[in-house]
């Protein structure tokens, strides 16, 4: 084992890492999954509580995503999508679009390029509309939207983008509404909408020149699991409506599932639809109707919740990627209205959308995606994930309770909480106190989360408790 880690540090650029720190802290050796767990090569077993970062929803080695693809191995692997198609991603394109209600589906491979197909399409759509000066864009301050140069462009993590500044394009952040930010004694929702009140004074002034507004919705994931109330994205989208600006849903990391409805935006579509809010201590919990706590769970990821219905509430375009396709392969898709389809529809070449990646729509990850989605409507998995989450609650309590811990949070498959007297390179110490207890955890600065496959079942959260309870009461940590 050692002989391989020398030569992936010899060998392999490691993402997110300063090399050197791999000589004090070397890489885990992954030799097989099962489930929820990472087995190295001599065995032992590690809980992936992080999921791989945030892109695996039905466990490692999944029998039925792996019957999907090696059936699609038979097939076709790949063909390029100029020119050509293939079942699986109409298939994929259809059912995107019944759940989303956008119909129309544009592919990439990575999370970021969906975040540049997005942001090129809105001020593309913006030219050919007549109004070419509309070419800036807003995102919210923390927010993380994926690091090629036009999605840095919308970033907001200095530990990210301060070294890249020179090679990006100027956009303009407004207030989070993470809800850690209110005023004591203020509400989450009162909150949100003293930052919407934000966002509306720049589109008063701006609109002229901007194309659109791009947000995670309900939680900035890189910013902490920074969670905050649907009450914000719903007054985005009357504030977007109102002034001509596009809103683009980064759903990349929350979609699929992870905030307790299949896609989050649902939750800003069913605060519109149903009686006024009550203001709740959680953030981001809706207190009625919400799919998140009550209603059929058939319905929530059959998407009649809120696709099609539900046209008050749905963002312009749609980011999907990580859970996508079960966390197995790069996928990524832009789902867009008619509208903006129609502008780029023509005789004219140049009014067409001429962007591609060679591996678009590639087939393998297409049948993943379709065997994640055949998961979801099967086996009603947003409902059973109701029940887990409030299990998992329950299971967590204590961690909630710790003396060092401030700011619980918990939405959907979603946990997490800060360490109040963290010191620089607890992250680390954190995660190597958990990786020797059996569980891979990566903590965001202060910031310890969990955000499990939904494969885990209690007996695995229970271990992990213990290892987080455990790491907390190391003074060394
Ligand atoms: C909200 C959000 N957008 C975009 C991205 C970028 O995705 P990728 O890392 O696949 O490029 C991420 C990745 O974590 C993300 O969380």
């Amino acid at each position: 084992m050692d002989n391989l880690l020398n030569r992936s540090r010899a060998a392999v650029w490691h993402p997110c890492t300063q090399m050197k720190q791999l000589e004090a802290t070397p890489p885990l050796a992954i030799a097989r999954g099962e489930g929820p767990w990472l087995i190295d090569p001599d065995g032992r077993r590690y809980l992936d509580a992080i999921s791989s970062w945030w892109v695996n929803l039905f466990g490692h080695c999944n029998p039925r995503i792996n019957a999907a693809i090696t059936d699609q191995l038979g097939k076709i692997e790949h063909v390029m999508l100029a020119g050509a198609t293939h079942a699986p991603v109409v298939e994929l394109s259809e059912r995107l679009a019944k759940l989303t209600g956008l119909g129309h589906a544009f592919y990439g491979s990575d999370g970021a390029s969906a975040t540049e197909i997005a942001l090129k399409m809105s001020a593309h759509f913006w030219r050919n509309s007549g109004q070419p000066e509309k070419n800036g864009f807003i995102s919210l301050k923390n927010g993380y939207h994926g690091e090629t140069v036009g999605a840095l462009s919308v970033t907001d993590i200095p530990l990210f983008k301060t070294t890249y500044e020179p090679l990006l394009r100027h956009t303009v952040q407004v207030p989070t509404p993470d809800a850690r930010l209110a005023a004591p004694g203020e509400s989450a929702e009162s909150w949100a909408l003293r930052c919407a009140h934000a966002l509306e004074a720049h589109l008063a002034e701006h609109a002229a020149t901007t194309a659109a507004f791009i947000v995670e919705p309900l939680v900035q994931g890189a910013a902490g699991m920074a969670m905050y109330h649907p009450a914000y994205l719903a007054r985005a989208r009357e504030l977007c409506d109102r002034y001509q600006v596009h809103l683009i849903a980064d759903e990349i990391a929350v979609g699929f599932g992870r905030t307790g409805t299949m896609f989050a935006f649902e939750q800003a579509a069913v605060l519109v639809h149903t009686d006024p809010y009550a203001e709740t201590a959680s953030p981001a919990r809706p207190r009625r109707s919400a799919p998140a706590e009550s209603g059929d769970s058939a319905s929530s990821h059959s998407g009649t919740l809120f696709a099609c219905e539900q046209a008050a509430v749905r963002p312009d375009f749609i980011c999907l990627s990580k859970g996508l396709t079960g966390g197995y392969l790069p996928l990524s898709a832009v789902l867009t209205t008619d509208t903006i389809y129609s502008a780029f529809y023509g005789d004219e070449t140049a009014r067409g959308f001429l962007h591609s990646h060679s591996y678009t729509g590639n087939p393998l990850a297409c049948r993943a995606a379709l065997a994640v989605l055949d998961i979801f409507e099967h086996d009603h998995v947003i409902a059973a994930n109701r029940v887990k989450a409030i299990e998992f609650t329950g299971i967590l309590k204590e961690v909630s309770a710790h003396t060092r811990v401030r700011h619980f949070r918990h939405l959907g498959m979603i946990w997490a909480f800060d360490v109040a007297d963290a010191t620089p390179g607890f992250s680390s110490r954190f995660h190597q106190s958990a990786l020797a207890q059996g569980v891979f955890i990566r903590p965001i600065g202060n910031t310890v989360y969990v955000m499990p496959p939904y494969v885990t079942c209690a007996d695995d959260i229970r271990g992990l408790a213990d290892a987080v309870l455990a790491s907390l009461d190391r003074p060394d940590v």
